[in-house]
């Protein structure tokens, strides 16, 4: 698959476009939670600290699908990696002290607050493998960014195999 740099150009700043409505179609979903008194308590914190990686699984999964298609979406895949990579540079401000396993149900590990800048470092790296994707998603070439995958799941198993605690 290749793409003529400017049409490519046009579809990256409609897919910019599309991720920024998107996200604001997210708030908008969840604006019955934003209620004044619940904002910024331990629950609320964590609730948005899912959601947030439950939109990550979601882009790495198109990802991930549209790649193994025989006709890869281009557009889809780039957009999936700019939201990864938005997610990633905010995910170390979603664990504040007081949001772990004794403030109720999560699967972030205690270890997260005990290690905070190893924790860090970890989130910085799946900023740098997506960031890296990203750049892969714009050659427009199929295989390139198919054999990007591994570095960009390898920043998320990274962190989930120390501080995130096995499904059930
Ligand atoms: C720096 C650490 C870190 C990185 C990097 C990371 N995650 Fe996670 N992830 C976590 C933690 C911790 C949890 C558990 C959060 C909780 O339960 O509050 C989690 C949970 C999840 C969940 C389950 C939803 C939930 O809240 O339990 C999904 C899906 C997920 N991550 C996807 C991804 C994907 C996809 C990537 C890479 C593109 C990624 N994560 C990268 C730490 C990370």
């Amino acid at each position: 698959m290749s793409f003529s740099k400017s049409i490519y150009r046009v579809s990256l700043s409609a897919a910019l476009l599309f991720t920024a409505s998107s996200l604001a179609q997210h708030d908008h979903d969840h604006a019955q939670h934003d209620h004044a008194s619940t904002q910024g308590t331990p629950g609320h914190i964590m609730h948005e600290r899912h959601e947030n990686f439950e939109t990550m699984g979601e882009a790495f999964k198109t990802i991930r699908d549209q790649v193994r298609s025989r006709d890869a979406d281009m557009q889809a895949i780039s957009r999936s990696a700019e939201t990864i990579n938005d997610l990633a540079q905010q995910l170390h401000t979603w664990f504040p002290a007081g949001t772990g396993p004794e403030a109720g149900k999560t699967h972030a590990k205690a270890e997260i607050w005990q290690n905070k800048a190893d924790f860090n470092a970890a989130a910085e790296r799946l900023v740098e493998e997506s960031g890296k994707f990203v750049a892969l998603t714009q050659t427009g070439d199929a295989s390139k960014v198919a054999g990007g995958i591994r570095g960009l799941g390898g920043a998320c198993k990274n962190c989930h195999d120390q501080y995130r605690v096995e499904e059930d």
